[in-house]
């Protein structure tokens, strides 16, 4: 999950490395580093933390050289200090890599039996030393990368830069995604296209088990078994423009903000507006009348998605869905049916353990749909049909728009999946259809509550533990809930079904607890106030997140109440996962976190 990047360029590239890098950031932000060829000698800065820690060594010891390489970090193998931060350098090369060598010990012995020295703790230095060893076999910087890549096991892109070597880069991927960007006269690669944007939109992308050799008339690309393949390079949309936070302090901010904008427009992709309908024929074009199963496999924030859709599918397109976080799905060697349609919602499309999912379930012959914030991503590429999200570029690591983007596109799926399947009634489209379009609106209605969240958060920020409550669609938002705040303002929370607080967590209820409850007034909002008696009979703080209707009755007297907008309560998750967002955000600025780049986190999860 870290970013890499590599230029061919024609005048000194460290500054454009470091354009790029800024693009790459949300990857990881553990260190940063920069490696050229100084008249054909390796030189590098590298520094621990932000990349604005990089720029500061750059800007007092600049680095000159027409070619580079470049890495933004998030630590795997060893401390996020300098002596780890990428490139990692011998005195022949120099390489950068996201993801993990998982023989690294193997390959660690062997090496040290040979007399190799290393120096850092990480997994990426293994790979230098590799393949140093058989240039001082005299094998040429290419033979060498041909003959090692088969040793390595796991998961990495990898870019490397030879001592001497002014006009060559190689890069390598299994796994993680990696981009050929074709200049005029000069080359590149990156992690995305997004990284390359301020430099061409001419974009090839090696495929699993590829490999590459650039020099600045081009790019030779290879497969696993080294045969030498075609991979076009295509003009891609990546947007030239480093989106910026507008008038907000942060880009979580800014995001949040977005939502009834970035919802319509997810809309507009699936609905017809002027009828009032789904859109006709529906796109993406899914066989949903046959189908035996749903199989739904993501990670954090995208599977409370998923898990919200699955009450969607189940209910409205009469649909048995399962569902698993990816990280455990790809390892269960789960049966999968016959006529199959197997999910996969993510973001950034480049998540290791979702991937892994996919392939499975493609070995299982499912058909694969997938839904996607990021077009040119590998699961968008990998899937039978593509169902996007429009919610535009997301910076904050914590996922806010993407996942109300989610929600939109996947009631949309479910809609259509129930019309499909003869289990929607025309009248009952049109009604649902009304209910999605208003939402834009309810947003908006539901980002005025602001200020009384913020005062709300002034009280949460001194509690250090939290419980989030919810049933029906509302559950998962109470897990979301309690992700939400944990990741950003490091106050340990938990979600649970409401209906199982008496199996166990009732016994943390006390004064000190804060207990948020969501609960929309739906058919199931009389099962939850019983919960909220149990709070309150012993002593629990609650915070209600209701509407007028919930709150007149609920039949406690809540610490505090956030008064939603009425709405259709199918679709509310959607409207009620703004407060949920701004409480963990405004909590996160008052104790005066790192509210978009999060400790320890990455925005992109290229690794398992
Ligand atoms: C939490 C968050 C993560 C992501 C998860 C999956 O705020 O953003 O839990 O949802 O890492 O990422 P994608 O959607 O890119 O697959």
């Amino acid at each position: 999950m870290c970013g890499i990047v590599g230029i061919l360029g024609k005048e000194a590239v460290a500054p454009q490395v470091v354009e790029a890098l800024r693009r790459l950031e949300y990857r990881g932000y553990d260190s940063a580093g920069v490696a050229t060829l100084e008249n054909g000698l390796l030189a590098r800065r590298r520094a621990e933390g932000k990349l604005k820690n990089l720029e500061i060594r750059l800007s007092s010891e600049p680095l000159e050289g027409l070619i580079g390489i470049g890495h933004t970090r998030w630590a795997t193998h060893g401390k996020p200090n300098e002596t780890n931060a990428h490139p990692h350098a011998t005195e022949k090369l120099a390489v950068v890599h996201n993801g993990i060598i998982e023989n690294f010990r193997e390959l660690k012995a062997e090496l040290e039996a040979d007399g190799y020295v290393f120096k850092t703790q990480t997994d990426t230095e293994i790979v230098a030393q590799l393949v140093t060893r058989e240039l001082d076999r005299g094998k040429k910087p290419v033979a060498a990368i041909a003959h090692c890549l088969p040793r390595l096991r796991g998961a990495f892109a990898l870019a490397f830069l030879f001592q001497g070597e002014e006009d060559l880069l190689i890069g390598a991927r299994n796994g993680p995604p990696l981009a050929v960007g074709v200049g005029d006269g000069e080359m590149y690669l990156g992690s995305d296209a997004v990284a390359l944007a301020p430099f061409t939109n001419l974009i090839a992308y090696l495929e699993e088990g590829d490999w590459v050799v650039l020099n600045r008339k081009g790019a030779t690309f290879y497969d696993k078994a080294n045969v030498q393949v075609e991979r076009r390079a295509r003009r891609v949309a990546a947007g030239s423009m480093l989106v910026d936070k507008g008038n907000h302090r942060h880009f979580m901010a800014k995001e949040i903000h977005e939502q009834p904008e970035v919802v319509a427009h997810t809309l507009t992709q699936y609905l017809d507006m002027a009828a009032g309908t789904l859109r006709q024929p529906f796109e993406p074009g899914v066989e949903w009348k046959g189908l035996s199963r749903l199989s739904v496999s993501a990670c954090g924030t995208a599977y409370y998605a998923g898990l919200t859709a699955k009450y969607w599918f189940e209910r409205l397109a009469r649909l048995p869905v399962e569902i698993d976080v990816a990280s455990e799905f790809r390892y269960r060697e789960a049966p999968m049916p016959e006529n199959g349609l197997a999910l996969f919602i993510s973001q950034s499309g480049e998540t290791a353990d979702t991937l892994a999912c996919l392939k499975y379930a493609k070995q299982e012959r499912q058909t694969i749909l997938s839904v996607v914030n990021m077009p040119t991503s590998t699961i968008a590429r990998e899937s039978d049909a593509v169902a996007p999200t429009l919610a535009g570029p997301e910076i904050g690591v914590a996922s806010t728009k993407a996942f109300t983007c989610q929600l939109t596109t996947l009631a949309c799926l479910a809609l259509a999946a129930a019309r499909a399947r003869g289990t929607l009634s025309a009248e009952d489209e049109i009604r649902h259809v009304q209910h999605l379009i208003a939402l834009p609106g309810l947003l908006a209605k539901a980002l005025e509550l602001e200020p009384e969240i913020e005062r709300l958060a002034r009280e949460l920020s001194k509690a250090s533990d939290v419980l989030y409550l919810g049933r029906g669609t509302s559950f998962p938002l109470a897990l979301e809930g309690a992700l939400k705040l944990k990741e950003i303002s490091y106050i340990h929370a938990e979600g649970y079904a409401a209906g199982e607080l008496k199996h166990g967590p009732i016994a943390l209820i006390d004064e000190d607890m804060p207990v948020i409850v969501v609960a929309p007034h739906d058919a199931l909002f009389e099962k939850t106030a019983s919960n909220m008696q149990e709070v309150a009979a012993r002593g629990g703080r609650i915070i209600l997140i209701t509407d007028a209707k919930g709150a007149a009755e609920c039949g406690i007297t809540p610490e505090a109440t956030i008064i939603m907008p009425e709405m259709d309560p199918l679709f509310a998750p959607i409207v009620y996962a703004l407060p949920i967002q701004m409480i963990a955000y405004q909590t996160a600025v008052f104790m005066g976190k790192d509210v978009d780049q999060p400790r320890n986190l990455a925005k992109s999860v290229t690794v398992e």
